[in-house]
């Protein structure tokens, strides 16, 4: 029996309607749109304006896009990971209310977080399962409602991020198509550097904390530059070298969406030309979980069959990591 491999089989996507563009930022905090696209390569980003709403309804609408684009009967799904940073509430799960939403009702269900490298190590929990055998068919889905989460008083982070979710549908594949190495670090010297100080176990929500901005993400941005743009080459030439894959092997990089600058870093360490790399970061900003689903969404019609692919991200915590893939499926 030949061996059996986890390929991404559909896609699915979703972002809400609101643009904020870095001229509106320009009326909010100390900046201007030179500074932003020349820092970061972002000029506009989606944000959620649904009162009431939460990461799941950008989950749901992902979900609902792929379910629709494959014509899946949703009680076929076995498992249902939601890879997120920003969960609807801290108990109860987002991805078990998304999969009942969705009518995944034969499906368990559970959220997965590592901040921006949640949808890689979620890829990797996702492969896991079906190359075991234990089940068929796994929906993973990015999703980030960051703008719940944001102070746009704070010109540091609030340039940076927007809202925003992707699907993927993970099923066996024998033909040696799909997943085929991983190569994921943490590090957790790094939760100093960008992280959300209350609200958890250690510093529970008060007044104290209200009043201290201590809610929304905090990140000392040159500290966290500097090791994404050394973990996240590193970690693309390791899986290159263990997998003999010279950069005219390599057909796409899909990296994480945080800054131009270091997808840039990352590429020229690869010797890969610009052209094979996935990049959409000027209409999205950094959605966190969502960035590479949204890749992978945005540009499916050029993904062909047997294509190399190499995932690469980097977040809070440290997280980080590369996953090398082979694409499945002409669309
Ligand atoms: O996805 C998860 C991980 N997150 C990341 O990967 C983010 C990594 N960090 C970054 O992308 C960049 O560090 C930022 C985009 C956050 C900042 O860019 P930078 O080139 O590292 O800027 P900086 O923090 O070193 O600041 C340079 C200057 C400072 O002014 P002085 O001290 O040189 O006078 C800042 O005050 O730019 C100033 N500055 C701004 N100016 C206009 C900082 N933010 C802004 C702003 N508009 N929004």
């Amino acid at each position: 029996m030949s061996k059996i491999s986890a390929a991404i089989t559909a896609v699915g996507a979703y972002v809400p309607d609101y643009v904020l563009s870095n001229k509106v930022l320009e009326t909010l905090v100390d900046t201007n749109d030179e500074w932003i696209t020349s820092r970061t390569g972002i000029k506009e980003r989606r944000i959620l304006k649904e009162e009431g709403q939460g990461t799941s309804f950008l989950a749901i609408n992902a979900a609902k896009d792929l379910l629709k684009k494959q014509n899946l009967d949703p009680k076929e799904i076995d498992l249902v990971i939601v890879a997120t940073a920003t969960p609807d509430m801290p108990v109860a799960s987002t991805a078990v209310y998304t999969a009942t939403q969705i009518g995944a009702t034969n499906a368990f269900a559970y959220d997965l977080q590592a901040a921006c490298s949640s949808f890689l190590y979620g890829l990797s929990t996702a492969t896991s399962y079906i190359e075991s055998g234990r089940y068929k068919k796994v929906l993973l889905i990015g999703a980030d409602k960051m703008s719940s989460i944001i102070d746009y008083t704070d010109r540091a982070t609030c340039i940076i991020f927007g809202d925003g979710a992707g699907a993927v549908l993970l099923e066996p594949n024998t033909e040696g198509l799909g997943f085929q190495d991983e190569y994921l670090r943490s590090d957790g010297t790094g939760r100093e550097f960008l992280k959300i100080e209350a609200g958890g176990s250690i510093l529970p929500p008060s007044q104290e904390t209200l009043d201290n901005k201590q809610h929304f993400v905090h990140q000392d941005g040159r500290t966290v530059f500097k090791f994404a743009v050394s973990n996240m080459a590193d970690v693309c030439e390791k899986i290159m070298q263990r997998n003999n894959l010279s950069h005219d092997d390599v057909s796409w990089l899909v990296p994480h969406q945080a800054n131009m600058r270091i997808i840039d870093a990352t590429a020229n360490r690869m010797n890969l030309q610009d052209d094979k790399v996935l990049k959409n970061i000027h209409r999205y900003g950094n959605t966190t979980s969502a960035t590479l689903p949204l890749l992978l969404n945005d540009f499916e019609s050029k993904l062909k069959k047997g294509d190399n692919l190499v995932f690469a991200a980097f977040g809070g915590g440290f997280t980080w990591g590369s996953i090398y893939l082979k694409w499945a499926y002409n669309s």
